[in-house]
């Protein structure tokens, strides 16, 4: 099991990464938000104590200075625990300051999180409550939001699909659309697409589905082991190099259908800060003498969801 007081380490961690990336909403400049998220989150990892691991983030060594798989985090003393992180979960969004930028971290006893490199992931989920089984990544669309209509006991045509707008989802969206679904095209941030399903009353969406980054999996699924719902991702590996370093990580079947334990199992804890105000949380606010921010962190062990508002005080040199 995980110490609980991790989970309000964790949350100190996104705090600090979104409110260096909220600094810098609005700018058009993509890279250095993303910088400064991650310098702060790793500042703010480095003081927990537990001797961590980044299992899926940043990129690899090669590319990504800090953050990278396989760094490091913690004061390296203490428990020994896996880190899946995402420091800027829209880096367009936050340039944009367009809606649902979030920084995002997931943690879990070493070798429960999926150990993977930053790749795509074919991704479907959905909430809590259904029977076993009823999506599939290798069924139709359409099969998938009959068969999800027919266990929620209403018309396909009371289904919306959230799906990243994106050329290589034409034939999933006309899928949906062939069958009456309805589609929620998001522009970037399918952690929230994913998370979304988990509660349909709410925010309207039914079921994710589509390919995007494997960190936003792996950290969607730490997300959805706490919350309750399915999900299958398969890591996109095509050139014969990124299935060597995929196997070179312990991925032995490079096209296997990870379910949503084989992606976070055991004792997970997820958090998310809001960046800029979305559908989950609202995004850092400035104010002359404060910073507030909002924080939802989760943990499979007793399912408990918390949200976080915290202010604190700006200091002044
Ligand atoms: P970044 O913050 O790294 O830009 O990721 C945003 C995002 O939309 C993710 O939510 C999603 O998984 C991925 O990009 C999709 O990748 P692509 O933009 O290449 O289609």
């Amino acid at each position: 099991m995980l110490n609980r007081m991790l989970t309000i380490e964790i949350v100190r961690v996104t705090e600090a990464a979104a409110i260096a990336a909220a600094r810098l909403r609005g700018r058009g400049d993509e890279k250095q938000a993303d910088q400064v998220a991650v310098d702060a989150m790793r500042t703010a990892l480095n003081q927990i104590e537990m001797d961590g691991k980044v299992v899926i983030g940043e990129g690899e060594r090669d590319e990504a200075p800090m953050l990278y798989i396989g760094e490091k985090v913690g004061t390296g003393k203490g428990q020994k625990i896996d880190v899946a992180l995402d420091p800027l979960e829209g880096t367009t969004l936050t340039a944009k300051a367009m809606p649902n930028a979030l920084a995002v971290i997931a943690m879990a006893e070493a070798g429960s999180l999926l150990h993977s490199p930053d790749c795509y992931m074919e991704k479907v989920a959905i909430g809590g409550g259904y029977p076993e089984g009823i999506v599939d990544l290798d069924a139709p669309v359409q099969d998938n939001v009959s068969q999800l209509a027919e266990a929620k006991g209403v018309q396909v045509a009371d289904i919306t699909a959230c799906v990243l707008d994106r050329p290589r989802h034409a034939e999933i969206i006309a899928g949906l659309r062939e069958v009456g679904a309805a589609v929620r095209l998001i522009t970037d941030g399918d952690v929230a697409g994913v998370i979304h399903t988990a509660n349909p009353s709410e925010t309207g969406i039914d079921i994710y589905l589509g390919t995007g980054g494997a960190p936003e999996g792996v950290l969607a699924a730490a997300a959805l082991r706490c919350t309750g719902g399915q999900m299958q991702g398969r890591l996109v590996l095509r050139r014969p190099e990124e299935r060597e370093r995929a196997a070179k990580m312990g991925i032995k079947d490079p096209d296997k259908k990870f379910d949503l334990a084989e992606m976070a199992s055991g004792d997970v804890m997820f958090a998310a800060t809001g960046v800029t105000d979305g559908s989950m949380l609202e995004g850092v606010r400035f104010e002359p003498d404060t910073v507030t921010t909002e924080t939802v962190v989760m943990r499979s062990a007793t399912g408990t969801v918390r949200w976080i508002k915290n202010r604190c005080c700006v200091r002044r040199g």
